[in-house]
């Protein structure tokens, strides 16, 4: 089951009250199936409510089309240039392991489908990178999977991490996942939301970028693959990071 969520800021408690408990006739017709409150610590006014929604749900009730993680098929396809991207940037040579920040799966299967369609387009040889897949703490099916030698990854119960691009609990393509990081000799590593904001402020002073979560998860990841001799100093290595910290300054505030 995928969710939906949307954020909606009631601003003070008697707002949150009058829309979510005095009225829920309102409430039940925004279609949510939960409603989690978020408050802030620092200001008890600003009281922000998270209304989640399934969406396969709503694609049934409203007729919409369905467009989660590889239930289409074009998401797929356009992250599986990053695949081409690295290959091309490299001079076509391509790196000895890659991290990436897995969420549904598409980049981590994508790439490794573009690595097979340049192999048989002779742009490249049959070598291919170790793949990681970097999961946060709060949820990672896809890590936990791998190291149990599963080829699925059942759900995940109460996901949480601020990197909310990770935060899926159940991945349709997770057979795919595990599959490429088998077959690539590489594996899933997991990191907490402090290190993967850690990992923020460290690409930031090192590289100047402001990278998101996601990105961060991939620094930290960085850390615990070399200490767990996965990674060597001579390897090549390329980590994804795959949105701006502009989008996520409020949900790193509290632990920047
Ligand atoms: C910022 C960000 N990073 C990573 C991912 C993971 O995506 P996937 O594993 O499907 O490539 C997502 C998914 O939405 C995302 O929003």
């Amino acid at each position: 089951m995928t969710e939906l969520l949307i954020r909606h800021k009631v601003g003070d408690y008697e707002t949150f009250k009058k829309i979510f408990l005095e009225d829920e006739e309102r409430r039940r017709s925004t279609g949510s199936k939960r409603a989690r409150v978020l408050l802030n610590a620092d200001d008890p006014k600003d009281i922000w409510v998270v209304l989640e929604y399934d969406n396969a749900e709503q694609a049934r009730q409203h007729g919409w089309y369905e467009c989660a993680t590889l239930k289409e098929p074009y998401r797929l396809e356009g992250k599986k240039t990053m695949g081409y991207e690295v290959a091309e940037q490299m001079g076509w040579k391509l790196p000895d392991a890659v991290l990436y920040p897995t969420g549904g799966g598409t980049g981590l299967v994508g790439m490794w489908k573009a690595f097979d369609e340049m192999e048989t387009m002779g742009f490249i040889g049959p070598g291919r990178p170790r793949m990681y897949a970097v999961q946060m703490e709060g949820c990672a099916p896809i890590v936990k999977a791998f190291a149990e030698g599963r080829e699925d990854a059942p759900l995940w119960e109460n996901a949480r991490t601020l990197a909310h691009g990770l935060r899926v609990p159940k991945a349709i393509g997770d057979f795919l996942m595990l599959r490429a990081l088998r077959q690539s000799h590489g594996a899933g590593v997991t990191v907490s939301d402090p290190e993967a904001v850690q990992g923020v402020k460290d690409a930031a002073a090192c590289e100047g970028l402001f990278m998101a979560p996601e990105g961060g998860a991939c620094v930290a990841a960085l850390r615990h693959l070399k200490a767990s001799g996965h990674l060597s100093p001579d390897d090549s290595i390329v980590l994804f990071n795959t949105g701006t910290g502009l989008k996520y300054v409020e949900n790193m505030a509290p632990l920047w």
